[in-house]
C-alpha cells in the first residue's frame, strides 16, 4: 500500500545540454523587460557566460542587471529591489550558483510587494508572505543547492544576532528551471566537491527523513545513482559532460526531495552555524554529512534495526559499492556508504570549522541552537555538541 503522501509544485523543467538557447523563447513568454541577477564569479567571464551575455546584449530585451557576490543577506536584496522597483519587470532571470538562484527567488518574490525581506523571514519576522510573485527563472552554473526546484530562498545575516532563515511559499518555486549541464563545466574543483556535498546531504537527507514518500524516495534513489556515478569523476575531471550531466540531475533531484520530505541535523546544522561564521553552505554539509549520518546510522542499529530509515541506507550502501546483487550483510552496506562519505570529505579537502574561525564556546552555543529537522534519529544537545566538535 502507498501511504499518503504531499508533493508541492515542481518546476516546468528544461534539463539537457544545450538547452540554454531556450532561454529567449522561455522569457519571451511573459515580456520583453527581463531582470538578470548573475553571480560575480568565473562563470560570466567563461566561454559560455560571454555567450550568454552577447546573446542577451543583442536581443530584443531589455537587460537590467544585479550581480551577487556572496550568500543573500536582507540587505542585499532590499538594494536590488530598491534599484528595480521602479523599472517595470517583467521577468526575474538568475544565472549562478545556489546563493545567486536564492537572490532571484527571493527578487521575485519581494519585487511586487516592495517591503523589507526580513519581515518575511521564517523565524525572523512576523508577515507570512501571500506568494504572489513576478514570473521567475532559475539557471543552475554549479550543481548543488538545487534552488531550481524549492519554494524557499535562504537569507543569512552574519553578527551577533545573525540568522540563516528561509522565505517560503510553495509559489515561490521557480517557474521555469533551465537546467543546462554544459554551463557547469567551467565550475572549479573546489565549487564542484563543495556544491556536490551539498546535494550528496540533501539526497541522502531526504531519504531518510520522516517525512520522506514514495514520490520524493523515487526522486532520492535515482539522484543518489548519479551521485555514486559521478561525483568523483565531476569533482576530478571537470570537462566530462556525462559526469556533469549527472550532477546537474543530482541537484535538481536534490531540490524536489528537500521541498517536499525536507532535512536532517546536517542542515540543522548549517542554519545555525550560517548565522555565526561566513562558510560556505556546501563546506558546511562537506564537513558534517560523514559524521552526523555515521552517528545516525549507529543509532538506529542500537535501538530500531528494522526501521525504514536504516533499510534505506542500507540501500544506500548497495549503490556506493558499486556491487550488484544483495549478497553480503546489511551491516557490510552500512560501512560502504559511511567509508564513502569520510573519503570523500577526506579527498575533496573538506574544511574543518576551525577554519572559518569557529571557537569551542560558539560550537557549544550553535549546538544549543540547532534543530534536528526530520533526522531520523534525534540527538540531544550535548551529542549536537560532540558532533560538531568532532569537525572543530
Ligand atoms: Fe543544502
Amino acid at each position: 500500500m502507498v501511504d499518503a503522501f504531499e508533493l508541492i509544485n515542481t518546476p516546468h523543467i528544461l534539463f539537457g545540454p544545450g538547452r540554454i538557447k531556450e532561454l529567449f523563447s522561455q522569457a519571451g513568454k511573459y515580456g520583453s523587460n527581463l531582470l538578470l541577477i548573475h553571480g560575480s564569479g568565473s562563470f560570466l567571464q567563461s566561454e559560455k557566460g560571454q555567450e550568454i551575455t552577447a546573446l542577451l546584449n543583442d536581443s530584443d530585451f531589455q537587460v537590467s542587471k544585479a550581480g551577487v557576490s556572496h550568500e543573500p543577506s536582507p540587505a542585499m536584496v532590499d538594494e536590488i529591489i530598491q534599484k528595480n522597483v521602479s523599472a517595470n519587470i517583467d521577468v526575474v532571470v538568475a544565472l549562478g550558483g545556489g546563493s545567486v538562484l536564492d537572490t532571484g527567488k527571493a527578487v521575485s518574490a519581494m519585487l511586487r510587494l516592495n517591503e523589507p525581506v526580513r519581515e518575511y523571514l521564517e523565524g525572523v519576522g512576523v508577515k507570512k508572505p501571500a506568494g504572489e510573485k513576478l514570473p521567475f527563472i532559475a539557471i543552475p552554473t554549479t550543481s548543488g543547492t538545487g534552488s531550481e526546484a524549492t519554494n524557499n530562498a535562504v537569507i543569512s545575516e552574519v553578527g551577533k544576532n545573525g540568522f540563516k532563515k528561509s522565505l517560503r511559499h510553495y509559489n515561490y518555486v521557480p517557474d521555469i528551471a533551465l537546467v543546462d549541464p554544459e554551463l557547469v563545466l567551467s565550475c572549479s574543483k573546489r565549487v564542484t566537491a563543495a556544491s556536490g556535498m551539498d546535494a550528496f546531504t540533501q539526497l541522502l537527507e531526504g531519504y531518510v527523513s520522516e517525512k520522506s514518500s514514495v514520490m520524493t524516495d523515487a526522486w532520492a534513489r535515482e539522484g543518489l545513482k548519479s551521485i555514486s556515478r559521478s561525483l568523483e569523476r565531476a569533482v576530478n575531471r571537470g570537462d566530462d559532460l556525462n559526469a556533469r550531466n549527472d550532477m546537474s540531475f543530482a541537484a535538481l533531484a536534490s531540490g524536489i526531495v528537500l521541498a517536499n520530505a525536507g532535512l536532517g541535523l546536517v542542515h540543522g546544522f548549517a542554519s545555525s552555524i550560517g548565522g555565526v561564521i561566513e562558510m560556505p553552505h556546501g563546506q558546511v554539509c562537506g564537513s558534517l554529512m560523514a559524521v552526523v549520518h555515521e552517528r545516525t546510522i549507529r543509532a538506529l542499529q542500537a535501538s530500531d534495526p528494522k526501521s525504514r530509515a536504516l533499510e534505506k541506507y542500507v540501500q544506500a550502501g548497495m549503490l556506493f559499492s558499486g556491487e550488484k546483487g544483495r549478497d553480503k550483510t546489511d551491516d557490510y552496506y552500512l560501512e560502504q556508504i559511511i567509508r564513502k562519505m569520510y573519503d570523500m570529505t577526506e579527498s575533496f579537502g573538506m574544511k574543518r570549522f576551525s577554519h572559518y574561525g569557529l571557537t569551542e564556546n560558539r560550537a557549544a552555543e550553535i549546538a544549543g541552537k540547532t534543530d534536528n529537522k526530520n533526522n531520523p534519529v534525534s540527538f540531544s544537545e550535548e551529542e549536537r555538541k560532540n558532533i560538531l566538535l568532532s569537525r572543530l
